[in-house]
């Protein structure tokens, strides 16, 4: 008998239920009205009195310890499930939360532009990135032999007829004016593509805002003022721009933009080589052969248009030095511009 009271005993020790449904199922065996401990009690009687006193205790210490084991395990058994409950399925626990993104410096600047010419009076206009002749060069007064056609700078998808990618905002003039009727008051903003190597002052792809404004009697002046209007608005107000002479097909006469070094004053510094300016775009009259070829008539309009990189106006407003850190999307730069604008 005390063989079997402790070979009872061990069972009791090393029960692991998986269920609650197997703790009910090994009391029931156990201590049940027909379980193993009744069947032990029922031999009990027929002991010799003598062993009645050890055996006596033997069966109260396998009593005890199964129903302990048992109530231990059933609380065990709650606590789990108590854990999964609060873990899985309690909808009212509050959710974590995701950090918030920022604009891409490209986009701030390119949004800070649009607003400052939409105050002009301007509007927004699109045109495809995939391009033919006609809109990137013909339209636009380039001679046939103009080097921008050429292998090195275009990006061609086909040959004849051309289908390239375009190489500047400049064919969504194009684009306008066979739209629309003067007067006309677009900007321009899109992705450019030229066959360039990559480093920190060059890339293969990169933005351009372009603007181009038709009416009667538009003239020189109204540029110089409007673009004026422009640089104290994202320079700051001590801005001032100069113009020199320069050369496009589809402008005439054309100039290159300079905005006074907004980081020495004018004074000169390493930023702007010691001259004091800072180049930012192109502009000019739009060409009469621009016009004609767009089916407007140059005797009663003028416009002029202008044309600038996004990147440069973002790198002299951020002091960002190297090109590739606008196409990398490293969230360390661009956490940079959570607060920006
Ligand atoms: N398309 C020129 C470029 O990519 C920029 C430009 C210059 C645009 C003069 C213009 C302009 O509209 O008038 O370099």
């Amino acid at each position: 008998m005390t063989e079997k009271i402790e070979e009872l005993l061990r069972r009791v020790e090393e029960f692991k239920p998986q269920a609650a449904a197997e703790i009910e199922e090994f009391r029931i065996r156990m201590l049940g009205k027909k379980g193993e401990l009744n069947a032990l009690m029922e031999e009990f009687r027929t002991v010799a009195p003598e062993l009645k006193r050890e055996l006596g205790q033997q069966l109260n210490r396998l009593k005890t310890a199964a129903t302990e084991r048992i109530a231990a395990l059933r609380e065990q058994m709650q606590n789990t499930a108590e854990e999964h409950a609060a873990s899985e399925e309690d909808l009212t626990r509050p959710g974590s939360a995701d950090e918030l993104g920022s604009r891409h410096p490209i986009s701030l600047v390119k949004n800070q532009i649009v607003e400052v010419f939409s105050r002009l009076g301007y509007t927004v206009a699109d045109g495809p990135e995939i391009e033919d002749d006609w809109h990137v060069f013909s339209a636009l007064n380039f001679p046939p032999e103009h080097p921008a056609r050429d292998m090195q700078d275009t990006f061609f998808v086909e040959k004849n007829p051309d289908i390239l990618l375009r190489t500047h905002t400049s064919s969504i003039q194009v684009r306008t004016m066979e739209r629309q009727k003067p007067p006309i008051r677009v900007i321009c903003p899109g992705r450019v593509f030229r066959n360039e190597a990559i480093s920190y002052r060059a890339h293969c792809i990169f933005h351009q805002i372009e603007g181009l404004y038709i009416d009667e009697g538009v003239s020189f002046a109204d540029m110089k003022q409007s673009l004026l209007y422009f640089a104290k608005e994202i320079f700051g107000e001590e801005a001032r721009i100069r113009m020199r002479p320069s050369y496009f097909p589809f402008t005439e006469p054309s100039a290159e933009v300079d905005v006074s070094c907004n980081l020495c004053g004018g004074k000169g510094c390493a930023v702007c080589k010691g001259t004091g300016w800072l180049e930012i775009m192109g502009c000019g009259m739009v060409d009469p052969n621009v016009l004609k070829a767009n089916n407007i008539d140059p005797e009663i309009y003028s416009g002029f248009a202008f044309g600038m990189g996004i990147e440069r106006i973002a790198m002299l407003k951020y002091g960002v030095k190297d090109l590739r850190l606008y196409f990398e999307n490293d969230v360390r730069f661009l956490h940079q511009f959570d607060q920006a604008l």
